[in-house]
């Protein structure tokens, strides 16, 4: 019997998935189950590189998530609406659903998951993290005895690419982006990516099924990589660290009976020391890093992005549904390890709760005393330093790095309000949290 698939899109990830359906020799004997009946796209005259039997092709997407013939739609086109739309209503018609929008999954991941649990159907996202590394069912599953309390994650392709261009090529950050856009990383609008936008939806889906709860994609705190230059790269290097763009969420309090602290999920630039793990993930790879006990630590690396690695996590999904359909057509329950439905909503800590080691760049006058200055201002605000260097100048200024201990961000930012207001200093230059 095949199991009839409805696939919203024909991009990067549609056109990938189309191909593996298209051609199942040589893989799991599932795949020859799964027959793609329809394709919704925008147009129906333009040049693809897949080619698909062109009578699969409609504009009329709302035709496919509606086809009583359909038992899985897969969304593919990204973007909120109107894929939240398609989504809820493929639901309301019975659908399984097949996903890997992490927008939508990221705001509206509680009104999807009840009305799928309502409805008594899957909707599955192992694409929507981490492009091809399986770590949606990891979490759900193979990690399910743990209490996890932390995720430290590269997951965004594009930053990583363009960053690790910038360092190890000199490249210059509008060049990388370029080629990530050609290679079909990024995403169509690549503020998503290089403000960090993509890599926050990214965490806040890992934290909620980690940590078992919704939370509020508004409050991930996220700050991007564009204002990352050559001279932090160079500065990073010279102390010992790469320069990442990490998605973080931690339970710290993960504990028998205590799960209404607030969580902490946060997206940003960070210093990572170059033995760490993480410190050697490069190019479009990803990687996440998950700690819970009493498993310990395991990472999960691989391609984060790209139309096969991410189709290959598409497909795995619907394997996984088509699974559960062969022998049970019609699951009175779902099961309760594909399914999600987690336990009420927890808050996210503010930023300047978290404590976390800084590294700060400031462009002075030459003169005696800054030095001096800095330290003084440091320490009324409780901020205890663990390096300062003063390397080279800039045209007339010195530049002076600085990289304290952990302490509290809300301290250290009052230490930096303070350091503004003396004379000699001319610029904050940059700030970056430090692993
Ligand atoms: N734009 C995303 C990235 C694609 O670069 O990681 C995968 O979600």
């Amino acid at each position: 019997m095949a199991f009839k698939i409805g696939l919203l899109g024909l991009g990067t990830v549609g056109g990938g998935t189309a191909d593996i359906l298209l051609h199942p020799e040589g893989r799991h004997p599932l795949v020859q189950e799964i027959s793609l009946h329809q394709i919704g796209v925008k147009s129906l005259t333009k040049k693809r590189s897949i080619q698909v039997p062109p009578n699969l092709l409609t504009t009329d997407l709302e035709a496919i998530v509606t086809n009583p013939e359909i038992d899985i739609v897969v969304e593919l086109i990204g973007g909120l609406e109107p894929a939240r739309s398609l989504i809820l209503k493929a639901i309301a018609h019975g659908k399984h659903v097949v996903t890997a929008n992490k927008a939508v999954i990221a705001r509206y991941g509680r009104e999807i998951f009840t009305a799928a649990n309502q409805a008594n159907v899957y909707v599955l996202l192992e694409a929507a993290v981490g492009g091809g590394i399986p770590i949606i069912e990891p979490l759900k599953q193979s990690l399910g005895a743990n209490r996890l309390r932390n995720i430290i994650g590269i997951i965004n392709g594009t930053t990583n690419y363009i960053l690790t261009e910038m360092t190890q090529k000199g490249a210059s950050f509008s060049e990388v982006l370029a080629t990530a856009q050609k290679l079909g990383y990024a995403e169509a609008d690549p503020v998503a990516d290089v403000e960090g936008y993509d890599a926050a939806d990214k965490i806040a889906i890992l934290a909620s099924l980690a940590f078992g709860c919704y939370l509020k994609r508004e409050e991930v705190y996220c700050e991007g990589i564009t204002k990352i230059t050559s001279s932090d790269i160079n500065y990073a290097d010279k102390l010992g660290f790469v320069i990442k763009l990490l998605a973080i969420a931690s339970c710290p309090d993960n504990q028998p009976g205590n799960n209404t602290a607030p969580l902490q999920v946060r997206v940003h630039p960070t210093l990572v020391p170059k033995s760490h793990p993480l410190a050697s993930v490069n190019g479009v790879n990803n990687a996440i890093l998950v700690e819970g006990e009493p498993l310990g630590q395991v990472m999960f690396y691989g391609p984060g992005a790209g139309s096969g690695p991410t189709a290959s996590a598409v497909v795995a999904d619907i394997m996984n549904i088509v699974g559960v359909l062969a022998t049970n057509p019609q699951p009175s329950r779902l099961d309760a390890l594909l399914s999600y439905a987690p336990q009420g909503e927890r808050e996210i800590s503010p930023i300047s709760e978290v404590y976390t080691r800084f590294y700060a760049r400031f462009l002075c006058e030459d003169v005696p005393g800054v030095i001096g200055h800095l330290g003084t201002a440091f320490g009324r605000a409780n901020v205890s330093l663990e390096s300062v260097v003063q390397i080279g100048l800039v045209g007339e200024l010195a530049e002076i790095v600085v990289v304290t201990h952990h302490v509290k961000e809300g301290d250290f930012r009052k230490a930096i309000a303070d350091i503004e207001k003396i004379e000699a200093i001319k610029s904050v230059a940059n700030i970056i949290r430090v692993l």
